[in-house]
């Protein structure tokens, strides 16, 4: 298996893989662009690499961390001209930039200096309330719905006329070196706000408070800065990336306000996406032209005679069948519980119909049936729908398009039960809009569902198990198949049941 979101690690595998798969060596190569334009020997770095990896260094230069970040989500974006906003926790200096883009490049208008950070704001808060710092800031989100008002952060993070005050006595002072369990705040926020949760111990109310708070802030400082760009420039388009743009509760809010007409969110917004647009940004440099994202299929596929092979190695029964989508969802329906292998791999961090655990989303008990038998996540954390995108308006509280999950809406009252599983405790959903062109077999299934239930919708969630990376080979399907409670696997037109 591999390791999830690996830190610290040069991605030899992953640098041979897009190779092969663009059929070019590495002397095919003009230009490489990377991060880490403030360190003075990052060019050096990458060269040394590349010599002792290929016997041959391209090209290279350096672009700034967050220039890579709104790289990534303007030229991904079907946007002319936008503004856009990149925040994180901390690159090459910087913890965002303000910005302004359109067919010649993307001019930075503003940064936000390191600490000044949304980014580890939010990762204080994680620490504090006993979580991983850099990985469980999503569990402080699904937690904050759970919790209401009586904690007061003001003092800490407050939104202002053009921005946001951070204190930055919350934070340790060596806030770039840490482990994921280290104390990530200072005794200023333990007298503040008492005693930190320890990892593992029961969440109380009081936390679910903190957590509350805590997204309010981060919301109404997100909209504070939004504002301020809209002012500076009269745009009404946004752009987002950066690790921030990871809260698709704060992107609801962004999307709701009165100035904003669209708004496209990365879908690997955070630092997984820096070298998809630092690629974008040397491709702009160099006057080739950018195609928008059409979809997030770009990752590996396999031939139906390795999948076979993968399922004899593992001496498994199977049967081929004719029709995959209708007999997974006439087992959904059924309330069997399928992983859905299909085509290349999603890029990004959602398993968007190709690498994907399928389930009914009609009753709240499915959310813990995914979870006790295969996902093994925290009850508190909601799962999301696939919705075909025909019915989005009809059961979801927006006209827009959502395809990569990247923004949480409000789900419409006279459905919330009728989604018990995938609808969130303040009423929101996640969702994946799926439209025909873009992934057909994945949208047949959901319109079968749909035709057999009335549903338009079913509960999509990644293809692993809590800690791991999205499955991405046959094995490792096969594996994770076999380790879980899973009902059946269907690979291709191949399928496996228990
Ligand atoms: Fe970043």
């Amino acid at each position: 298996m591999g390791i999830k979101a690996a830190q610290g690690y040069l991605p030899i595998k992953s640098i041979r893989a897009c190779l092969k798969q663009a059929g070019i060596s590495v002397q095919d190569i003009d230009l490489i662009v990377h991060p880490g334009a403030s360190y003075p020997s990052t060019l050096d770095s990458v060269a040394r690499y590349l010599e002792h990896q290929f016997h041959y260094a391209p090209l290279a230069e350096t672009v700034n961390h967050q220039m890579a970040h709104l790289a990534s989500a303007y030229y991904c974006s079907q946007f002319d001209e936008a503004m856009c906003l990149s925040y994180d926790g901390y690159g090459d200096q910087l913890s965002g930039a303000l910005a302004i883009a359109d067919s010649s490049g993307i001019r930075i208008l503003e940064t936000m200096e390191g600490i000044n950070s949304l980014g580890l704001f939010y990762s204080m808060i994680t620490s504090y309330l006993g979580f991983a710092v850099e990985r469980d800031e999503c569990k402080v989100m699904g937690l904050a719905a759970y919790g209401g008002d009586g904690v007061d952060l003001s003092e800490v993070l407050a939104p202002c006329d053009g921005g946001y005050r951070f204190d930055k006595g919350y934070l340790p002072d060596d806030y770039k070196r840490r482990n994921m369990f280290e104390p990530f705040y200072t005794d200023k926020l333990v007298n503040l706000l008492g005693p930190s949760r320890k990892p593992g111990a029961e969440i109380t109310q009081y936390h679910k408070d903190v957590a509350y708070a805590a997204q309010k802030r981060l919301e109404d400082c997100a909209i504070a800065l939004v504002t301020h760009l809209h002012r500076r420039t009269g745009l009404r388009k946004l752009c987002i990336a950066g690790g921030v743009g990871l809260n698709c509760v704060v992107n609801y809010r962004l999307s709701t306000l009165d100035f904003i007409d669209d708004i496209f969110v990365q879908p690997a917004s955070s630092d997984r996406g820096i070298a998809l647009g630092c690629a974008l940004y040397g491709s702009n440099q160099n006057s080739q032209a950018i195609n928008n994202l059409a979809h997030v299929f770009q990752g590996p596929t396999y031939s139906r005679s390795e999948i076979l092979d993968a399922i004899e190695l593992a001496s498994v029964a199977y049967r081929e069948i004719e029709d995959p989508a209708t007999v997974a969802a006439a087992m959904l329906s059924e309330g069997k519980i399928l992983a859905w292998y299909q085509g290349r791999s999603e890029f990004g961090p959602r398993a968007l119909g190709h690498r994907s655990i399928l389930a009914d989303p009609r009753s709240a008990k499915t959310k813990d049936e995914v979870n006790s038998r295969i996902k093994f996540r925290e009850e508190f954390r909601p799962f999301a729908p696939s919705v075909l995108a025909a019915h989005v308006s009809a059961v979801f509280d927006t006209r827009s398009l959502s395809p990569y999950m990247t923004i949480a809406f409000p789900v419409k009252d006279h459905w919330r039960d009728r989604l018990g599983a995938v609808v969130h405790v303040d009423g929101s959903s996640r969702i994946q809009t799926v439209q025909q062109q873009t992934t057909p077999l994945y949208h047949r299934l959901i319109s079968e569902f749909y035709q057999r239930t009335g549903v338009p919708a079913v509960l999509n969630t990644s293809f692993n198990v809590r800690g791991q990376p999205i499955v991405e080979t046959p094995l490792q399907a096969l594996a994770t198949f076999a380790s879980t409670g899973l009902d059946a696997l269907f690979m291709e037109k191949y399928l496996l049941e228990k």
